[in-house]
């Protein structure tokens, strides 16, 4: 396995598996990386910390940098390349004026009109599309795999995919299931800055979750569905930006169209941000009432 940092050197790479990362890889990145090697194809997992898609008060400068553990694990994992740019590779006109094309770049409605991450995170994905767009374009990637951890930035992407068939012809999108500590705690790289307490009240976050995917809902069940999520988190110490249940397509609330439902949470402990999700099963019901009215 090798260490890329010069995009021109990704050439015998051309439609790779790519598996986009910021690094302080964990096991759920591992599976990423062995969902893409079953494709068939080379494995490239790039590892950069995009400053774009962090805001003013945000992490950057304290995000966990472990390239060599990386390195070690995405070899483990059958990777074949590691891409590590440095920011000027990825960004030569500098970062403010990388900014700057971001903010042109056409978001995925997915990625506004929801009115989860943008909410607290404003120039969030506009950040995501610009470094994504730019490592698809430098790889020509004909898989990518994301995790449905971060379910959002997932249905962003696949949609500035869908959005760009001329741009990248051939490229598909693959989403692989959130990896969990074995008490249910998502992985995440930033759940290092749990202190022990917190790292216990965390829980609260899955055990929400589950307690609504538990049974199917019907759409008049949603209001106290959401209730139910928002006192377990308030119980346990953590301050909710959102915990609420929608549309797995468009992340919109739940309508008479819905196929499928997503439970998603966004909450904080302390400074540490934290975000996690599942499928909920919608009961039949809803739709035979639409049906006779
Ligand atoms: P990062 O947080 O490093 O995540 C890289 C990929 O790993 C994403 O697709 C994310 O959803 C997936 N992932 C993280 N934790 C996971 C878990 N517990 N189970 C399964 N998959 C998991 O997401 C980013 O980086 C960046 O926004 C990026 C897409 C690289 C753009 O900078």
């Amino acid at each position: 396995m090798e260490i890329i940092e010069r995009p021109e050197h990704l050439e015998p790479f051309r439609g790779c598996a790519l598996v986009a990362t910021m690094g302080a890889l964990h096991e759920g990145h591992a599976s990423l990386i062995r969902a893409a090697q079953a494709s068939g194809v080379p494995v490239v997992v790039s590892v950069f910390v995009n400053p774009t898609q962090f805001g003013p008060t945000e992490d950057l400068a304290r995000y966990p940098r472990t390239l060599d553990k990386d390195f070690k694990l995405a070899m483990r994992s059958g990777a074949r390349a590691l891409f590590a740019p440095s920011v000027e590779a990825i960004y030569p006109s500098g970062v403010y004026a990388a900014s700057a094309e971001a903010a042109a770049l056409q978001l995925p409605r997915v990625a506004t009109e929801p009115q989860l991450e943008e909410a607290f995170r404003p120039t969030h994905f506009a950040g995501v599309c610009q470094v994504v767009a730019r490592l698809f374009d430098l790889c020509e990637p004909s898989l990518a795999l994301f995790g449905e951890k971060d379910f959002q930035q997932l249905r962003v992407i696949s949609e500035l995919v869908e959005q760009h068939p001329a741009r990248w012809p051939g490229l598909t999108v693959a989403a692989a299931p959130t990896v969990r500590e074995a008490d249910g705690l998502a992985m995440s790289s930033r759940n290092r800055y749990l202190d022990p307490p917190q790292r216990a009240l965390a829980l609260a976050i899955f055990a929400a979750l589950s307690e609504v995917a538990r049974a199917p809902l019907r759409r008049d069940d949603i209001p106290d569905a959401e209730a139910r999520m928002q006192q377990i988190l308030s119980e346990n110490a953590l301050k909710k930006q959102y915990a609420v249940i929608r549309d797995a397509h468009s992340l919109t609330p739940v309508s008479a169209k819905t196929r499928h439902g997503r439970a998603l949470i966004a909450a904080s402990l302390g400074h540490v941000r934290l975000i996690d999700n599942v499928s909920i099963s919608l009961g039949a019901h809803d739709s035979y009432i639409d049906k006779l009215f």
